[in-house]
């Protein structure tokens, strides 16, 4: 089954980041299958251009724009070329990313601002170039930004990326609310998958050859794990892009795999009052026996991974 089965966006125009390969490759494939004329963007030259010729061998549509992410004339760029090769714009997925992983105390600032200005700042950027095009056009659109497991819940070594992608999804809950009397959608998929990117993960170099060799992962692979190609996360990003998916927005979903959820906005899980307000001393008196059964694990539980078969 195409990832984009019974969607049909054909007429629709597309931008999608960070397109030359991994998951927005999948995912500019996928939209343009639906129908969609879709603008490739990357860094990488080869790569883009790889994307749009696969794309037009299918018989679909779509032009590449090499250029970083992050500043606001690639932006404008993108957005400028939608509307030039495709008439609209109708969607935008901000999708690039890089990793630069380093424990805290071995995080230089070059690291640090690479990572932010790629997902932060090239999200920021490209949504507001894109929301000021579907506003000025008046109808509505989907936007559909890109967070991290790491994002929602911490991760060893990611001080930059979990930052930058938590930032992400805030911004997706902002927007939903700032743009809704626009018509725009703004939700913050959550992926997981075996790329490039999870190939240099050393728990998954197995699993990730063994993808590439062609062989079905094991189940608690694609289920506990949830990974699975990207071509198992692209559907996701073409129901957002549709029509039928009206009316979502401001969300955090996860998928990948066999694997689909959707993330809580983090709640108080216990409250307790005092009239007057709170010492040191109160606090710690009532800590243990109010907020001790309600303390929150950081990082990412995963179950061990089934030996390779
Ligand atoms: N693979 C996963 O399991 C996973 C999990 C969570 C989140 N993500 C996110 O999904 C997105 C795609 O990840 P992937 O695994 O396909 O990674 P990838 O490294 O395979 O692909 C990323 C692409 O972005 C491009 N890129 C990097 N910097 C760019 C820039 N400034 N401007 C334009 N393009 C740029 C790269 O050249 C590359 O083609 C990223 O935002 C990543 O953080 C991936």
């Amino acid at each position: 089954m195409s990832a984009g089965a019974g969607v049909d966006l054909t007429g629709k125009g597309a931008v999608v980041t960070g397109s030359g390969r991994g998951l927005g490759r999948a995912y500019a494939q996928a939209l343009a299958a639906a129908g969609a004329g879709v603008v490739v963007n990357d860094v990488d030259a080869e790569t883009a251009q790889a994307t749009v010729d696969a794309i037009v061998a299918d018989g679909g549509s779509a032009v590449a724009v090499v250029a970083p992410v992050g500043p606001t004339a690639t932006a404008d760029r993108l957005v400028a070329a939608a509307v030039e090769a495709f008439g609209r714009l109708d969607v935008l997925v901000t999708n690039a990313g890089v990793l630069r992983d380093r424990v805290l105390w071995k995080t230089t600032d070059e690291d640090f601002d690479l990572v932010v200005d790629t997902h932060l700042r090239g999200t920021f950027t490209c949504a507001r170039a894109a929301a000021a095009q579907m506003r000025e056009r008046g109808e509505g659109g989907r936007i559909v930004l890109v967070g991290s497991p790491a994002g929602q819940h911490g991760n060893f070594g990611q001080t930059s990326y979990a930052a930058a992608k938590a930032g992400i999804v805030a911004m997706a809950r902002t927007w939903s609310l700032e743009l809704a009397r626009a018509g725009i959608t703004v939700n913050a998929v959550v992926p997981t998958a075996i790329t490039a990117m999870t190939a240099t993960i050393p728990v998954y170099a197995e699993v990730a050859a063994a993808y590439d060799r062609g062989e079905p992962l094991p189940r608690t692979v694609r289920q506990e794990h949830a990974l699975g190609g990207p071509e198992d996360v692209a559907p996701l990003v073409v129901w957002l892009a549709s029509e039928a998916s009206a009316g979502v927005t401001g969300q955090a979903i996860g998928i990948g795999g066999d694997k689909l959820s959707v993330y809580s906005v983090p709640q108080e899980l216990a409250v307790t009052y005092r009239e007057g307000g709170w010492s040191a001393e109160a606090i710690g008196e009532a800590w243990g026996s109010t907020f001790g059964p309600h303390l929150q694990p950081s990082g990412i539980t995963l179950p061990p991974l089934e030996p390779p078969t």
